[in-house]
């Protein structure tokens, strides 16, 4: 099964802060994009051929174009390295369709909006959102220092001005306290949004969570983190297909993707961490061991969606809606 991609042109590329490039491209077939949900991201082929995904960070109903920023990695295995070396203005991309897994909750009566560093791309196409519909908001950013703030002027001019606060220089130990105080005066049905490097949103909502339920508070991984795996997940199991009843068996050596494919059943993938949701699948029956770092904790409690690049099986047989 292949996702949907567009080649895409490269109209604009903007330094917007050290090692932070952002990137403004169209359909080489001059369509207008669709419309995309607050939060989204996408796959991003960059030249040398590798993945990566991406947050847009434009206008969300803005059609003609769309706007992702890449912060360009030290460790780089070649996407975001490429994106910044071999991609100029005029070069040619090809792009997936936007996917969400950090939806703004509407209905909320306040949002905050906590990111820090390369974390404040989904917050921003939220914040265009939040201004459009005239919810109230606060977009916390937080970053070593100006040089290291991404979208900086745009975040000092209407209609973003009023609703920003910048957080420069806080160190690691005085995070919690500055948290604190800005999740201090949340509103009792408020929701917050975090985005930024994976010790950054575990504080975050830790703190929140001290204020609010956990359900009203939301976060987007874009890195695998190692996590403790449980002995409760089994070496060996079985995955059957809902509609034909076919099975096939997962071994300790082999992910539930890469089974299915050897019955002939492709999934499709594209991070293979767990962290972009592309390889989600409706779980039938059984009951999965989640290992992926993108479903909600709703998701996780009801067991009705699995990543089957990482995740695996605490039940001897796993039923797929497949
Ligand atoms: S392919 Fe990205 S979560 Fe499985």
């Amino acid at each position: 099964m292949q996702a949907q991609t567009f080649k895409v042109r490269v109209d604009a590329l903007c330094e917007e802060a050290h090692g932070v490039r952002s990137f403004s491209v169209s359909r080489l077939d001059g369509m207008p994009f669709d419309v995309y949900e607050p939060g989204a991201h996408i796959d991003v082929t960059s030249p040398s051929g590798v993945t990566r995904q991406y947050s847009l960070c434009g206008d969300p109903a803005r059609r003609e174009s769309h706007l992702f920023a890449v912060k360009k990695e030290a460790q780089s295995r070649g996407g975001s390295r490429s994106l910044h070396d071999e991609v100029r203005v005029g070069s040619e991309l090809s792009i997936g369709a936007p996917r969400n897994l950090f939806r703004l909750e509407e209905s909320a009566s306040e949002h905050i909006l906590i990111g820090a560093g390369i974390g404040i791309t989904p917050l921003l196409s939220m914040a265009y959102r939040l201004v459009a519909i005239g919810a109230p908001f606060t977009l916390h950013y937080f970053a070593r220092n100006e040089t290291h703030a991404a979208f900086l002027p745009l975040l000092a001019r209407a209609p973003f001005d009023k609703h920003v606060k910048l957080h420069f220089g806080v160190e690691r130990e005085g995070l919690p306290d500055e948290l604190d105080a800005s999740l201090r005066d949340a509103d009792k049905g408020a929701h917050v949004y975090t985005c930024g490097p994976a010790p950054f949103m575990d504080v975050v909502v830790e703190t929140a969570q001290k204020r609010l339920p956990a359900d009203a508070i939301h976060l987007e991984r874009f890195k695998a983190e190692p996590q403790a795996q449980t002995d409760s997940s089994l070496d060996t199991f079985d995955v059957q297909l809902a509609s034909s009843g076919k099975t096939v068996r997962v071994d300790a050596s082999t992910s539930i993707v890469d089974a299915l494919a050897s019955i002939g059943i492709e999934v499709d993938t594209s991070c293979g961490e767990g962290v972009c949701g592309t390889c989600m699948v409706d779980v039938v029956s059984g009951e999965p061991e989640h290992r992926d770092h993108c479903l909600s904790k709703a998701e996780r409690a009801s067991n009705s969606v699995i990543c089957c690049c990482v995740s695996r099986s605490r039940s001897p047989v796993l039923v797929l809606d497949l």
